[in-house]
């Protein structure tokens, strides 16, 4: 079945074109709108973006495959982003990432069996700082250590 917005959403879609001067420039908000309802980006996500954008789907899906935070694939409830760069790097963002692989059973890139956590690596999150730091969903955890990490994936997994 076609992808369609729920009618709450689509009554946000007069307000979001009203802040561009173009339909093309209101991809990235339609398209997380969209990706919030469904979870992520499928080939009718792209396809009804394109629609009501008058834009071509390929336009679409270069945008989605673009930026990191659109998942063209199914994904996890949860998202777990680990710092990997330099300063993260130099204090212990391998580490955070095999443990974070070990107590989820999955390796990066993978979601959870139960569908509840999908593991991501990230570049620089801008919080070097606190290295190492993760961000689940929205939320910064930093200076990070296994057991921080342990708490916060059992938190997780129970949410
Ligand atoms: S290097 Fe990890 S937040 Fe900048």
């Amino acid at each position: 079945m076609a992808f369609q917005l729920t009618p709450e959403r689509e009554q946000q879609l007069p307000e979001i074109l009203a802040r561009y001067p173009t339909k093309m420039a209101a991809c990235l908000p339609l398209l997380h709108l969209a990706q919030e309802q469904n979870g992520w980006v499928s080939d009718d996500v792209i396809a009804y973006v394109a629609e009501r954008l008058e834009l071509s789907a390929a336009h679409v899906f270069g945008v989605a495959t673009f930026y990191s935070l659109y998942h063209t694939h199914p994904v996890g409830k949860h998202h777990v982003w680990v710092c990997r760069t330099l300063s993260c790097a130099l204090n212990g963002a391998d580490a955070i990432v095999a443990h974070c692989e070990e107590r989820l059973g999955i390796h990066v890139g993978e979601t959870t069996a139960d569908g509840q956590v999908t593991l991501h690596t990230a570049e620089c999150l801008a919080s070097c700082g606190t290295a190492p730091m993760m961000q689940i969903d929205c939320e910064y955890h930093e200076n990070l250590s296994p057991e921080k990490v342990d708490v916060l994936l059992d938190r997780l997994r129970q949410s």
